[in-house]
């Protein structure tokens, strides 16, 4: 299938590993121009190479890291056409252990941080009548996990917020949906302590997934062939996510 992005621009932040690298590693095989975005240097350099992506270091967990990022793709590859917002995940926390400043941070980290890139990248989209944005998320949002409070109520959040902008610019050639994740081998993924083997078993496809099987979702979300696709939250799960 022909995607049709050849030559379209993407940014993709929290681009230099696991799921934000697999989608940026696809969106460049399409033939798209992709910028993408993290903290750490020598990570980020490294994978921008790899793929031929232009690197934009920046912290996206504060308003200004944010802002900074919005400049440099500016200047970099223009207003992109595709937007894949993604960045890390919240603190895992039972709802006894959150406190205030746990919920800002965790707030500006997912949803504030999402809301300054629709501010900055949406209108140019709809001015254009043609744009595409990913929001990667969690099968949190729709099956609460224990131990991950943050990520569990703000997710549910953002898909509001998807769904809502959805029905304002669907009229402008603009589609916006949200990817989420189940159980993915990433850095984060093993970083969270879980028996992986367990949880394997407890997908009914029988396997933990591959960064690459979100990675094409998010691709063919962001191509011509996605057109009637919008305000939708999908899952890339194994079967994970049952009856909703
Ligand atoms: N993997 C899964 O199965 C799974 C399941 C459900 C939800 N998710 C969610 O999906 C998202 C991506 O997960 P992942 O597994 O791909 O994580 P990952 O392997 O840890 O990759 C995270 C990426 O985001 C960047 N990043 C993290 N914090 C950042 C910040 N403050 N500013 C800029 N860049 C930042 C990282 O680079 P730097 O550290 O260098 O900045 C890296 O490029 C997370 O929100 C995660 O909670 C993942």
């Amino acid at each position: 299938m022909n995607l049709d992005i050849n030559g379209r621009t993407a940014l993709v932040t929290g681009g230099s590993k696991g799921l934000g690298y697999a989608s940026a590693e696809a969106l460049v095989r399409e033939g798209a121009k992709v910028a993408i975005a993290a903290r750490t240097e020598e990570t980020l350099t490294k994978a921008a190479k790899i793929i031929d992506a232009v690197p934009i270091v920046a912290n996206l967990s504060d308003r200004t890291g944010v802002l900074a990022c919005i400049d440099k793709t500016r200047e970099t590859i223009g207003n992109p056409d595709i937007l894949v917002i993604n960045t890390g995940g919240p603190a895992p926390a039972t709802f006894a252990q959150t406190t205030p400043d746990g919920w800002r941070e965790a707030t500006d980290q997912l949803f504030h941080f999402t809301i300054e890139m629709l501010n900055a990248f949406l209108e140019p989209m709809k001015e254009k009548g043609w744009g595409r944005i990913v929001v990667i998320t969690s099968f949190a949002a729709q099956e609460p996990v224990a131990n991950l409070l943050y990520s569990n109520a703000l997710r549910a959040g953002i898909h509001g917020l998807v769904n809502s902008v959805a029905t304002e610019v669907a009229g402008h050639g603009v589609t916006i949906n949200a990817v989420m994740p189940g159980f993915i081998m990433t850095d984060r993924m093993t970083g969270l302590g879980l028996d992986l083997d367990n949880v394997a078993q407890s997908i009914p496809a029988k396997r933990m997934g591959q960064p690459s099987e979100l990675g094409d979702l998010v691709a063919f979300l962001c191509s011509e062939r996605a057109t009637y696709i919008t305000g939708q939250a999908i899952a890339c799960d194994g079967g994970l996510l049952q009856g909703i």
